[in-house]
């Protein structure tokens, strides 16, 4: 009996494993390598982010559009960003990444459209969601870094 559940956990657990390191590994993988670190990456992100609010206050559809492009488009770190947390929260952390990359693109085009239509509160209200989607990763796995 015993035998029979260890070979079903296991039957179940490992291509559910693997499969999610796939789809993170896709995830970044199907990005731009640069030669910098997460924490750079974040270093960029917070400037991208200044950018928008910046582009927003002086009414600026590029200053907008370009800050939100940094932050769409940014390219992977030079290691697997999972490595930067303890082995035991790696799957956690990936499943994270996952869905902040999503949130990410959806949060930063509607920053882009809003200002592109010079509609700044709308823009501004757009980019507060996007402030705390940063603030809820951060939240979660800002203090779990190595
Ligand atoms: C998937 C989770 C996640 C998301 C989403 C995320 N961050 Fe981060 N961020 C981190 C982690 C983890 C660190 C700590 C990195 C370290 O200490 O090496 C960090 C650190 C930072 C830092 C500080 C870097 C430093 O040198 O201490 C800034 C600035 C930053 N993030 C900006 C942003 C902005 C802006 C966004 C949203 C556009 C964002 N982050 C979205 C996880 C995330």
């Amino acid at each position: 009996m015993k035998r029979i559940l260890c070979a079903l956990m296991i039957g179940l657990l490992i291509p559910a494993a693997l499969a999610e390191e796939k789809t993170a590994e896709q995830m970044v993988a199907a990005k731009k390598r640069a030669d910098m670190t997460y924490r750079q990456l974040m270093e960029i992100m917070g400037t991208a982010s200044a950018m928008i609010h910046q582009g927003i206050i002086r009414e600026n559809k590029q200053m907008v559009v370009q800050g939100a492009d940094m932050i769409t488009n940014h390219p992977a770190p030079n290691h697997q960003p999972w490595i930067i947390v303890p082995e035991e929260d790696r799957a956690s952390f990936k499943q994270t990444l996952l869905a902040f990359d999503k949130i990410l693109d959806d949060q930063t085009a509607r920053v882009a459209t809003a200002a592109g239509s010079a509609d700044w509160q709308g823009a501004a209200r757009a980019a507060q969601e996007l402030t705390s989607a940063c603030i809820a990763c951060h939240a979660q796995w800002k203090h779990k870094v190595k």
